[in-house]
Parts: C-alpha cells; sequence; structure tokens
C-alpha cells in the first residue's frame, strides 16, 4: 500500500540533503497526525533536525516546507508552528489510496508470514463451582478481542482456557448435593434454562456457604471465637474431607465430581457459544497440578525451594523484594501457583509459545510476578515471555439485577436482558417490517450482544468500569448500536443503488476535489492499518473500538450533509459510493476483531 510516512521521509531527508549539504538519518525524522487545532494532515517534528540545519526550528520548517511543496506532488501546502512542519496532502493522493484500499482483500489485516510467531492467549478461565458472571463478560470479551486483533496483526495464535477443576470449591458443591440435591441433575429440573448445569451447581454452592454461615454462627454462639468455629464446622471438615478423598482417588468421590464438572462444563459451553467466544484448547487443573507439583518436588531436590520441618515446600523470593510463596501444604496438596506452573510447562511442550498473555483481572497481578519468578528460578529461559494482561473491575450501576446471590451478576441473565431491551428499542424505531420473527430475533440477538461488547470493550482494559445496559444500547451514543447502525445504513445505501439501477464504479476519479467531511473521511481509512497495529502492539482493543466509533461518527455527518446516490456529477456518485462502501467494510472488519457482528439491516 502507499504510505504516505515514507513519501515524507524519503523526501525529507533529500530535502535536507539538498539544502543544508547533510543527510539525516531516520531516526530523526518523527512525523505525527496534525492535531485537529491545526491545518494539514501531517505534521513534521522539526527540533530533532535543528542539529543539521544549524538554523531556528521557524526557519528550518519554512525552508524545509518550501522544498516539500516544490518537490512532492502529495504535498499541496504547509504552515509552520513553533517547530512543527504542517504539511497538506493531496486530495488525489487519498482518492489513489481508496482505490488501491479497495482492491486489497482483507485491507487492514498482515498476512502470516511462514514462520509466525506464536502467541498463547489464556482467557476466561473459571472455577467449577459456579455460573460465568459478568467480570468473566470482561474477560472473555478481551481475550477473545485481543486473539483476534493479534491474529490481524499476523501472529498464529492459540486460545486457551485454564478450567479450574479441582479444589475445596468443587467439593462444597458436592457437598451439598450429596446432602440436599435428591439426585437432582440438569436435564430433569422443571426450568431447564435456569438450571444450566453450572447454575445448578453453583446453587448447591451457594447452599453449602449459608448451611456453612450458620454453623459457624452456632458454634460461636457456644462460645469459639470466629477462627476456631470457621475450622471447626462440620460442613467444612467434610468438605475437605472429600477433597483428601478427590486427591487418592476414591472412585465415588471422582465419579461424583467428575458428573457435576461435567453438568457445569455443559452450562458453560452454552454461555461460551452465545458470547461467541472459543478456544483452540482447553487446559484442567486436575491435570496440570500433577505435572506442577513434579516440579516442585524436582526444585526442592535441586535446592531452588525449601521444605520446612512440618513438610510444607516454599519459594523464598524475599531476595527479590517479594514474599515467601508455599507451593505444597504440609499435607501435600498442592495448591493455586503449583498447578500454575504445571500449566505453564505443558503448554509450552504442546506448542512453545514465543510469548504466553494470561488475561486475568488486577487482582491477581502479585500472583503473576510470582509465578513469572518462580519459573525462571527453575531455570525456564521462557519465563520472560509470559505476559499478565490484566484488567479492571466491572460492576453494574447501583440497584441493577444482582444475582440471587446477591453480589456478582449472571453472565446468562445479562445476555437475556441485552436482547430484551434491544428487542423493545427496535419496536420503538419500528424499522424491521418485511422480516419473519426469527430475522427480527436474530438482529435483536446481534444488536443486544453487541451493545454489550462494544460498551466493554471500548474501555482501556486497566481501567475499572460501570456497565451500564440502558446507556450501552442508545442508538445514539458512542455504542455498538449506533455503529451497527451506521453499517446497516451503508448497505441501505446500496440496496436502493440497486433499485436505482446504479452500480458500483471500479474506480474513483482522481480529479474530484473533497470536502472536508469527505477528506476526514479518508484520512480514517489510511489510518485503519495503523490502528490495527497498535491495537495488537499495545494489547488494546479500545483502541479500535473507538476507531470505528469516530468512523461511524464521521460517515453519518457526512450522510447526513451531503447527498450520494441523488448527487447529480456523476464522478462524485461514484467516489461517494466507494467511499460508503470501504467505510462499511472497514467497521465491519473493525467490528470483527472486536467479534461484534453487524446486520445488513436493522
Ligand atoms: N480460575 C481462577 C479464578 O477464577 C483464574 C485463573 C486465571 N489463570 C491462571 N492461569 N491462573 O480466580
Amino acid at each position: 500500500m502507499m504510505n504516505l510516512g515514507s513519501i515524507i521521509a524519503t523526501s525529507t531527508i533529500k530535502g535536507f540533503e539538498t539544502i543544508y549539504g547533510i543527510r539525516p538519518g531516520n531516526e530523526l525524522i518523527q512525523l505525527q497526525k496534525t492535531k485537529k487545532e491545526f491545518t494539514g494532515d501531517i505534521t513534521l517534528v522539526v527540533f530533532p533536525l535543528l542539529k543539521i540545519s544549524k538554523q531556528g526550528p521557524e526557519k528550518t520548517g519554512e525552508a524545509i516546507g518550501a522544498y516539500l511543496c516544490e518537490n512532492v506532488n502529495e504535498v499541496t501546502g504547509y504552515n509552520v508552528i513553533k517547530g512543527f512542519l504542517n504539511l497538506t496532502i493531496s486530495d488525489a493522493f487519498y482518492i489513489d489510496y481508496l482505490n488501491e484500499a479497495m482492491k486489497t482483500t482483507g485491507y487492514g489485516m498482515v498476512a502470516q508470514p511462514a514462520d509466525p510467531p506464536v502467541y498463547m492467549v489464556e482467557y476466561s478461565s473459571p472455577n467449577t463451582n459456579k455460573p460465568l458472571h459478568l467480570g468473566h463478560i470482561r474477560n472473555n470479551l478481551l481475550g477473545y478481542a485481543l486473539s483476534e486483533i493479534l491474529k490481524a496483526n499476523g501472529r498464529k495464535v492459540i486460545k486457551t482456557n485454564i478450567v479450574n477443576d479441582r479444589g475445596i470449591h468443587i467439593c462444597k458443591s458436592m457437598l451439598a448435593w450429596q446432602k440436599w440435591g435428591n439426585g437432582e441433575t440438569p436435564s430433569n429440573t422443571i426450568i431447564t434454562y435456569r438450571k444450566k448445569g453450572d447454575h445448578l451447581v453453583g446453587d448447591y454452592y451457594v447452599m453449602f456457604e449459608n448451611e456453612y454461615k450458620k454453623q459457624v454462627k452456632q458454634l460461636m454462639n457456644e462460645g469459639q471465637i470466629e477462627e476456631e468455629a470457621l475450622r471447626n464446622a462440620p460442613l467444612i471438615r467434610e468438605a475437605q474431607e472429600l477433597l483428601i478423598r478427590w486427591e487418592k482417588g476414591d472412585p465415588e468421590v471422582y465419579q461424583l465430581w467428575q458428573t457435576m464438572n461435567q453438568w457445569v462444563y455443559e452450562g458453560f459451553e452454552m454461555t461460551y457459544q452465545r458470547l461467541g467466544v472459543d478456544f483452540d484448547k482447553i487446559y484442567y487443573e486436575s491435570d496440570t497440578y500433577v505435572v506442577g507439583k513434579e516440579t516442585v518436588l524436582e526444585g526442592v531436590k535441586k535446592k531452588i525451594f525449601i521444605r520446612e520441618p512440618d513438610g510444607s515446600v516454599w519459594s523464598d523470593l524475599t531476595g527479590d523484594g517479594l514474599d515467601k510463596k508455599i507451593l505444597l501444604r504440609s499435607d501435600g496438596t498442592s495448591v493455586y501457583m503449583t498447578q500454575d506452573i504445571g500449566t505453564a510447562q505443558l503448554r509450552q511442550n504442546d506448542y512453545a509459545p514465543d510469548k504466553m498473555i494470561y488475561v486475568v483481572g488486577n487482582e491477581q497481578e502479585y500472583h503473576f510476578r510470582v509465578l513469572a519468578l518462580i519459573l525462571d528460578k527453575l531455570g525456564f529461559e521462557w519465563a520472560k515471555d509470559l505476559y499478565h494482561l490484566s484488567y479492571g473491575m466491572v460492576g453494574l450501576p447501583d440497584g441493577k439485577m444482582k444475582s440471587r446471590e446477591g453480589t456478582v451478576v449472571d453472565a446468562d441473565d445479562l445476555l437475556d436482558e441485552m436482547t430484551d431491551t434491544a428487542r423493545e428499542m427496535s419496536k420503538e424505531l419500528g424499522k424491521l417490517e418485511g422480516l419473519n420473527n426469527d430475522e427480527k430475533e436474530d438482529i435483536f440477538r446481534i444488536i443486544g450482544l453487541g451493545a454489550l461488547k462494544y460498551f466493554i470493550l471500548k474501555v482501556d482494559p486497566v481501567k475499572n468500569m460501570t456497565f451500564d445496559p440502558k446507556e450501552s444500547i442508545d442508538f445514539n451514543g458512542n455504542t455498538g448500536p449506533f455503529i451497527q447502525y451506521t453499517h446497516a445504513r451503508i448497505r441501505s445505501v446500496f440496496r436502493k443503488a440497486g433499485e436505482m439501477g446504479i452500480k458500483e464504479a471500479g474506480r474513483s476519479n482522481n480529479s474530484i476535489s473533497l470536502n472536508e467531511k469527505e477528506k476526514t473521511l479518508l484520512k480514517l481509512v489510511y489510518e485503519y492499518p495503523a490502528v490495527v497495529k497498535d491495537a495488537g502492539s499495545q494489547y488494546n482493543p479500545a483502541l479500535l473500538a473507538n476507531y470505528a466509533f469516530e468512523l461511524a461518527k464521521e460517515y453519518n455527518q457526512f450522510y447526513h450533509d451531503y447527498p450520494i446516490l441523488r448527487d447529480e456529477n456523476q464522478l462524485r456518485r461514484d467516489f461517494r459510493l466507494m467511499m460508503s462502501d470501504m467505510t462499511g467494510r472497514i467497521i465491519k472488519s473493525a467490528m470483527g476483531l472486536l467479534g461484534i457482528d453487524v446486520p445488513d439491516r436493522m
């Protein structure tokens, strides 16, 4: 593709050589987008070049500006403000560029090289005692979008998930089910959806916690202090008993564990499908902790770790400014860190990734620092390739939809609510006549999901955020539906063009002059590949989201202000159609990288 940056850079270097007799190195050429308040399209920062010109910034800028204007076709004007040389680029350049972009399949994407870098992206990674909640939604959306964005940057991506399927949490659900379940299964419950397997298991977890609390209270009434009561309550003892039997491989316990986890997986799978996320490879803690444990024991032999007199194993990280971290308990059972050591090793064995990205909430920052450090101490040279993509909390506005447990919002409930809201809003707009019910429902689903996904992804991952369902679906705001609607609007222009018998010209004539709106749009078209690149290198889908909004917003203003099909100048009509087409394609592409569908009508 034609690259403005390299055209200007090369000519600037030549210009300096001509004017000052010295050839500046590439590193001295700094180009940026011209700030909105100034005239121009691309700006050369003059300061680094002053050591060559040995003149003030204004003088230097003037000299090189005049040179570029004179010698470079694409440059049609310039102005110098302080040490910044603002250059105006010709309309013809942008029109030619549009012609080229139109011919490029997968415009904005980098083709995968023959031997691509392999990126492993871990996301979701739930525990198996509860359904997915709003926090998981942010996690899943980030992980999926990041994976797509990395692929668009020519990386090979392996989407992975570690399911924390063993431990005391699932034993609590198991115990409650044994005691109070009366053989209930996901399929024989009355309201099947409410009791998807993951919800069912989650309900028993809640039941356990409630009964446990009662027992603790009772013991405290009898005079025990809280700490004792928490340890002595019969229910927690029984749950621990179950865990020990599980670790020993007791067939009965193992069977129950498998059955209940299976229910959970079926439930998770439904939620993943609704969300539109998937995985190339799923790891299970019940497999990986075994590997982790072996590695830790070897580490003891090699004196990398310490075994205390009570039998517990520790990694001493005080020399690195962290604390001591337990790796195996005195009874030999493993902890959260143990399985992560094993999981990382298995992933290296299976895929030898160049980079392992963990999409995990920011409350686990310490955990991942420790993990990388421990792997490094163990001598794995790939320890340096771990990256924790840490994201902030997501909540709902006060008073909105708390789940039965009272603290978290079920992903399934929220997805239902989104579709319902989309249905209501669309009814008000009433633009879907002519579609049958299934088609309409599909569009409501796409809008509801698009609203949710966009609202979450437009926020920088590191920031905490509040998800407001109503605001997210506002057709006039910075929302997914607004962008989706812009796409539908563009497609409707083409439907109308078809009816009028107007065909899209294969090429735009570059002699027409652009109005301000058109030029802004073409500059956005030009920017798209750079945005994809930045989103990839910064692991930040929000850059793409906000770009898509900007593009949609500009297009709508253009659409509002100028005719397309009814323009009497045919060259201009051809151009506007082509520009509309390209805008629609980019919206679809950018939203696609975010995992958001754009309907052709809505
Ligand atoms: N299952 C864990 C939780 O719910 C998150 C796992 C994150 N990934 C990891 N490799 N430790 O808190």
